[in-house]
């Protein structure tokens, strides 16, 4: 089965120890999210669990606790559909951490039914882009003091089937799930693209991560007959710890090149539209609009 499973992504290992790092998984109770946060525990890290549900969070910190013997495992409560609760949860941080090593970006929302944020928009452009970037604006300062220091956007190679709808972003004219998670994972290529290039020269690097197709709890929206199939072909398809194999090697590995995207372990082109960097500015702009930031 290993093998089988080799065959769409490389095995990947590495002995870097994290000790005095602290790093940030969104997402982390479930999933690649879980996987990312136990890995970097087991290395030393402090890891800050950032999820929705702390009962959840609570569950995988003692799953963690329990399975590695590490202490430094933190529930934290954030909601990325909601500007208030990222504001609460960057306040926190500030509050408890000297240091701030890791942004893991990879909390996500796919293929659901209509639905908006707390702010009104969109779900999956609302948490898979926006929430994002605001936390990584309001977290910046952090990253900038403990440089060198990373942030990681989990996107997807469906991002390839994206485009930039600027004139129904929100999906008020027409909602097509599938259109809205592609959308929002090309947002996060662009948004890497252009964080990389503002952060020049600060010590914070930032990459785009396909984790590959992952049996997670990703397709909880999704037809029953696809996660009939996912079930009936997992065997194929890769665990979350191997799912979270292309974000650890992003996270530990020295001299990448800022603002890439990163697939089975290696950097790789991304798609035309993921290269385009008048519409990554473009982005930038509306994004900072519909947040109500300055953010240059
Ligand atoms: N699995 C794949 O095949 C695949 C392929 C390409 C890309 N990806 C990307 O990889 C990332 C991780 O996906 P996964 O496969 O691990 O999915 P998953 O098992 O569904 O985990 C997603 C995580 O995101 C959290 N989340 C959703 N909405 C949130 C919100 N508003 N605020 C905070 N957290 C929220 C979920 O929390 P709850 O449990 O509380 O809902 C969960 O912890 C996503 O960005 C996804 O787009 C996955």
């Amino acid at each position: 089965m290993d093998t089988l499973r080799r065959v769409f992504g490389k095995s990947w290992s590495s002995n870097v120890r994290l000790d005095g790092k602290t790093a940030i998984v969104t997402g982390a109770n479930t999933g690649i999210g879980k996987e990312t946060a136990r890995d970097l525990a087991k290395r030393g890290a402090r890891v800050i669990l950032a999820c929705r549900d702390m009962m959840k969070a609570e569950q995988a910190v003692r799953e963690i606790v329990r399975d590695t013997g590490v202490v430094g495992v933190i529930p934290c409560q954030l909601d990325l559909a909601d500007t208030k609760s990222i504001c609460e949860f960057a306040e926190h941080i500030y509050n408890s951490e000297t240091s701030l090593h890791f942004l893991i970006n990879n909390a996500g929302v796919a293929i659901c039914p209509y639905s908006t944020t707390a702010d009104g928009y969109e779900t999956q452009f609302g948490v898979n882009h926006l929430g994002h970037f605001f936390l990584t604006f309001l977290l910046l300062d952090l990253l900038k003091h403990s440089a060198p220091s990373r942030v990681i956007n989990l996107s997807s190679l469906t991002h390839t089937m994206g485009r930039i709808h600027f004139e129904d972003l929100n999906s008020e004219m027409s909602y097509h799930p599938v259109k809205a998670y592609v959308q929002s994972k090309l947002a996060n290529v662009l948004f890497t693209r252009e964080l990389a290039k503002k952060l020049e020269g600060t010590g914070v690097t930032v990459y785009a991560v396909d984790p590959g197709v992952v049996n997670s709890d990703v397709t909880r929206h999704m037809h029953s007959s696809i996660q009939m199939f996912v079930k009936a072909f997992s065997f194929l398809i890769r665990t979350p710890a191997e799912g979270a194999y292309t974000t650890l090697y992003c996270t530990l590995t020295p001299d990448l090149k800022s603002g890439g995207y990163y697939s089975n372990c290696a950097q790789t082109t991304c798609s035309r539209a993921g290269r385009d960097d008048r519409t990554a500015r473009i982005l930038w702009m509306v994004s900072c609009q519909m947040l109500g930031i300055r953010w240059r």
